[in-house]
């Protein structure tokens, strides 16, 4: 048995987040692993299969254990990549139905990220299933998708008001409801990493002239609408939001302090909460990592403790907190204030049994492996194997584009 785990802390005490109660404070964040199946009648691989029924059951093992899935579109629109799961349509809403209620089997609960990809998408995939490119301003994330697009021929367009409206009232909310038809205890917006919700929040990507960009008020306005429309379709503690203030991938830099504009997104949501409006969780990227790749400490940039001066309820935080195990001085602090959450989701690909292990004995933790990370079938997936790993080859790998498959089952 290793010196400190984290049995008997407030790790491992109950917490209740939403309408459910945990009984520990590690989550698995969302994973994007492309292991979704082809459906019949489809172009694209958006159908939840048995493989991801069998990962989620794996990670549900702890009872008591909050899942969130991996990103997943709100619709056909909010697409771009193949592979990656939808919760548009009722074969897949049935789908899902089956995971959930095989993580409810295992006693723990289970949160839905709600994807919208935008001008990060890739504009052949989308051209293959009939889509729009389409961003909060006409602004390519880097010279590879604005090549892409080209040889595409299907240019980046900025959304009109007709379209946000729509995205809103129509994909979002069929999504929210899907999402409660097939049993899901949450359902999180991702704000995060460059997608959709969060290039409204960037100067450098949305330069909007209406209400929608211009000032820190307008380009919050998207994120606040979104919610408070959903506030309509869900109940408010069933709905959930990530951002990362931090990231500067995918496109999105910071000229100036991300703050200011956070803290503005993070004062409204808190004034909905006093209102009787609160949401189940902010979930927040650490600047730790910069999206899937750990930060030097020395050279990082910022800190998230302003979060949890503006917002008050729950928080759920992410981003290498396995720099200083066995002691996990940084979970311990965190988790102090008895209302913050603790992410993983590197490690839980290597270890379905991450949190029997963070509690009993984390000399037990088995490494991941970055270059299965996104493998297609099923080697590195519920059959993880941790030899053959070398931190040049993971560097390298990580560098090449990404593989996609066909159909996973
Ligand atoms: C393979 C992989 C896929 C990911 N997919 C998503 C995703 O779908 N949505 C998301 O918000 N973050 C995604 N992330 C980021 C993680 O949720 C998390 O923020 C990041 O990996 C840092 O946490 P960690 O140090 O515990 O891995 C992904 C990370 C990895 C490694």
């Amino acid at each position: 048995m290793s010196e400190s785990p984290l049995k008997g802390t407030l790790v491992f005490e109950p917490i209740k987040v939403g309408d459910v109660t945990l009984s520990n404070r590690i989550v698995y964040c969302p994973t994007t692993r492309f292991r979704a199946a082809k459906s019949s009648q489809e172009v694209g691989a958006h159908l939840p299969s048995d493989l991801m029924l069998e990962y989620y059951s794996q990670r549900a093992q702890y009872p008591g254990t909050l899942l969130v899935t991996e990103a997943t579109y709100v619709s056909r629109a909010a697409g771009g990549y193949d592979d990656v799961p939808a919760i548009s349509t009722e074969e897949e809403t049935k789908a899902w139905k089956k995971i959930v209620d095989a993580v409810h089997a295992k006693k723990s609960f289970i949160s839905l990220q709600a994807w919208f990809l935008g001008r990060v998408a890739d504009p052949r995939v989308l051209k293959k299933e009939g889509q729009k490119y389409v961003a909060p301003s006409a602004i390519y994330p880097d010279s590879k998708s604005e090549h892409l697009s080209a040889k595409a021929e299907l240019p980046l367009t900025e959304l009109t008001l007709e379209e946000i409206d729509r995205l809103i009232k129509v994909d979002y909310t069929e999504a929210a409801k899907n999402a409660m038809k097939a049993g899901f205890d949450m359902f999180e917006i991702h704000g995060a990493h460059g997608y959709l919700p969060d290039t409204f929040l960037h100067e450098n990507s949305n330069q909007r002239k209406d209400k929608y960009g211009g000032s820190i008020e307008n380009r919050a306005r998207f994120i606040l609408d979104l919610i408070d429309h959903l506030c309509t379709v869900i109940p408010p503690s069933k709905l959930a939001i990530r951002l990362s203030p931090w990231a500067e991938i995918q496109g999105i830099y910071e000229e100036t302090s991300p703050i200011p504009q956070f803290s503005y997104l993070l004062d409204q949501l808190q004034k909905r909460a006093n209102d009787g409006k609160e949401l189940a969780y902010i979930s927040v990227v650490e600047p730790r990592v910069q999206g899937v790749v750990t930060v030097d400490l020395d050279t990082m940039k910022g800190s998230n403790q302003f979060v949890e001066e503006v917002w008050k309820g729950i928080t759920l935080r992410a981003g290498n907190y396995t720099y200083d195990a066995p002691e996990f001085k940084q979970i311990k602090q965190d988790v102090a204030n008895g209302r913050t959450l603790v992410g993983f989701s590197r490690f839980f690909t290597s270890n379905p049994d991450l949190v029997y292990k963070l509690k009993n004995d984390p000399s037990k933790l088995v490494k991941y492996q970055r270059k299965l990370f996104y493998q297609p079938y099923n080697w590195g997936y519920n059959t993880f194997d941790g030899k053959d790993y070398d931190e040049e080859t993971e560097k390298k790998r990580y560098a090449r584009p990404i593989q996609r498959s066909e159909a996973n089952l």
